[in-house]
């Protein structure tokens, strides 16, 4: 398969067709004003990835995010991270995304926290962002490495949109060892549009497409908490197949099959 192939079925992956309508009516807030929602009410939904928003907070740091700081979220799924990034640093974030009906959920949830002239979002992918070279202070990518195959051309993107002295924040599920992994998984559904990469393989793609200062945060820190299932929670956005996918990842994190990473590398 070659990239327009694997993008066509990862974004079908990432499309149910009431994504908006499932949220609004799951927390009750068809009927509120626009603008008038606390982002902190979609933390439960938007956050489409392990760990939920203490992962999004540890990211921030580690790349110490700082206030006005103008970011890309490269992969930025229903906006949740985007949001963060706006209300917690007042940072200018671009958001770019795969998925047409992510994007226009993130632009819904946007109206409704009052952040839509804060954000702008687009449809696209990573391995040829429409954005100007040396734009961005920080370049962020939050699960989104495991749909990808070519990972040296999507970090090449990345080096060329971020202004030297910039940093470039991603979170990986990377191979561990002792075998087999089970499908189907919180990115996929079968090893088709898989590409967890070991940590070495990471860095050396990191390394390959230009960035020093390669570290990965997650090496020997607590996992991140599981999410508590029966809560709303990513099933309205990704599936509600979703307790079964995160529990087959959930083991192989568990087993060492699956191993997290929250990386950081630096543009000099
Ligand atoms: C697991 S979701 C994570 C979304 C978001 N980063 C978050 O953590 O909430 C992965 C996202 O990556 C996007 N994605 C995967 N491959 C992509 C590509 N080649 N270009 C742009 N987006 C991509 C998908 O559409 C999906 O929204």
């Amino acid at each position: 398969m070659d990239s327009s192939d694997i993008e066509e079925k990862v974004a079908s992956h990432y499309t149910r067709g009431d994504v908006t309508d499932r949220i609004l009516t799951t927390l009750d807030l068809q009927d509120v004003a626009r603008g008038s929602v606390p982002i902190e009410a979609l933390f439960p939904v938007d956050q489409l990835h392990h760990g939920g928003v203490s992962l999004t907070e540890r990211m921030a740091s580690a790349a110490g995010i700082k206030s006005g700081m103008k970011v890309l979220d490269a992969g930025s799924g229903i906006g949740g991270s985007a949001r963060f990034l706006v209300d917690r640093f007042d940072c200018e974030v671009d958001a770019i995304d795969l998925s047409d009906e992510f994007v226009r959920t993130a632009e819904d949830l946007d109206r409704l926290v009052g952040l839509s002239s804060r954000i702008s979002h687009r449809a696209g992918s990573v391995l040829d962002l429409p954005y100007d070279s040396n734009s961005f202070d920080a370049v962020w990518s939050q699960n989104v490495t495991m749909n990808v195959a070519d990972k040296t051309a999507m970090f090449a993107e990345a080096f060329r949109v971020m202004q030297p002295n910039g940093v470039y924040v991603l979170t990986h599920i990377g191979r561990g060892a002792g075998g087999e992994i089970d499908y189907p998984l919180p990115w996929a559904m079968t090893e088709a549009t898989s590409f967890t990469v070991p940590p070495s393989e990471l860095v050396h793609a990191l390394s390959e497409a230009g960035f020093q200062n390669i570290k990965d945060h997650a090496k020997g820190a607590p996992p991140p908490p599981p999410a508590s299932d029966g809560q709303p929670d990513d099933s309205l956005a990704m599936g509600d197949d979703m307790p079964q996918r995160r529990a087959n990842s959930g083991r192989a994190v568990a087993d060492g099959r699956l191993v997290p990473m929250l990386v950081t590398a630096r543009r000099f």
